[in-house]
């Protein structure tokens, strides 16, 4: 039985897979992607894919090999493959929820504090060798606690699912007033204490910081754009850790240009890796390489995770992280598992 991964994964996960399966790494540099022909020669020979989120799994790669018995993928965010086509042709689809929470709630803080207190610029700063004397008005910030106006800062939090809600965690320590958007989490946010709901526009116009931290798909697609801009205060900050495409990057860079907002943590890009043109050379910017959940611990459990899902999909079983568990339902997937043990 072999097992076709896409790219060099943490050694814990190849380890797992070896234990009861061929293992077929694509051989190209840790920093490149196959192509979307040797992603098609992979997987005909593979009872079972393993990708990351930089591989795109559309109906030409899933009709490649009728064989196939499932999709792992290396990730939470799923939107690199077409489930619905995976459901239609019989193809269970997996991810990694829940490991990576903290890893990525920690990112959005830290690119809040990075936004907010000049992190990146005073690191230049010192290393530039430009740090002479200190100075009462030197690369001043902003408060995200309270701090010297006394004034509790607001916190807004687009998507209260496992990572918006760990996000909210952290803001109890910084003395915040939290808001929070997510229509599918309306109850549970007007249930919790320390938050409250708001309607997107609303949050835009009474946050210091807007995080997000909704999944991608058509309806989230631009959910972020120059209405919203054009509403948030002249001092507030935008983070987003969760994916490019939910903001219009190219209004993005128009509000930040214009300096119609203070400034953006980003970690994720709408053409990821490519950035809208403006964008790097804005000031008001930190920008990271999709960091959010890179951390050692974390990327080894995400690969053991994505290891024992793919594993459980070559034995036929239903494997713990079915994004499309319905799937196991159809004929579609019988006929692929050989009716075996259904
Ligand atoms: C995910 O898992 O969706 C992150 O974006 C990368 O780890």
């Amino acid at each position: 039985m072999q097992v076709f991964v896409t790219r060099l994964i943490p050694e814990a996960g190849l380890a797992l897979l070896r234990k009861e399966a061929e293992v077929d790494v694509w051989p190209g540099p840790e920093d490149g992607t196959p192509s979307k022909e040797e992603i098609l020669h992979g997987i005909r020979k593979a009872d079972v894919l393993l990708c990351l989120l930089t591989e795109e799994i559309d109906r030409a790669v899933m009709e490649a090999n009728s064989k196939l018995l499932g999709i792992a993928d290396h990730a939470v965010g799923y939107n690199n493959i077409d489930v619905k086509i995976a459901t239609e042709l019989g193809l269970p689809v997996t991810n990694t929820p829940g490991v990576l929470t903290d890893t990525t709630a920690d990112l959005a803080w830290s690119l809040i504090m990075a936004v907010a207190r000049n992190i990146v610029q005073g690191h230049q700063y010192v290393k530039e060798g430009r740090f002479k004397i200190w100075g009462p008005k030197l690369l001043l910030g902003m408060d995200v606690s309270p701090g010297g106006s006394g004034k509790p800062k607001t916190l807004g939090i687009i998507g209260f699912g496992r990572i918006g809600q760990a996000v909210f965690k952290r803001s109890r320590g910084f003395d915040m007033r939290v808001l929070a958007y997510d229509p599918f989490q309306k109850e549970t946010i007007e249930r919790t204490e320390g938050i409250a709901y708001r309607e997107l526009l609303d949050l835009f116009r009474e946050s210091d910081f807007v995080t997000l931290h909704t999944s991608f798909s058509d309806r989230t697609h631009h959910l972020i754009g120059e209405k919203e801009f054009s509403v948030m205060k002249p001092t507030a900050y935008l983070v987003n850790t969760s994916r490019g495409p939910i903001i219009d990057e190219k209004a993005l860079v128009k509000a930040l240009r214009e300096k119609r907002i203070a400034g953006a943590g980003l970690d994720v890009y709408e053409n990821e890796p490519d950035l809208a043109p403006g964008l790097m050379e804005c000031e008001n910017v930190v920008l990271l390489p999709h960091l959010g959940s890179a951390s050692r611990e974390t990327r080894d459990k995400m690969a053991t995770m994505a290891a024992a899902n793919a594993l459980a999909l070559l034995k036929k079983e239903k494997a713990p992280n079915t994004v499309n568990p319905e799937v196991y339902q159809t004929d579609a997937y019988r006929r692929r598992i050989g009716f075996k043990n259904r």
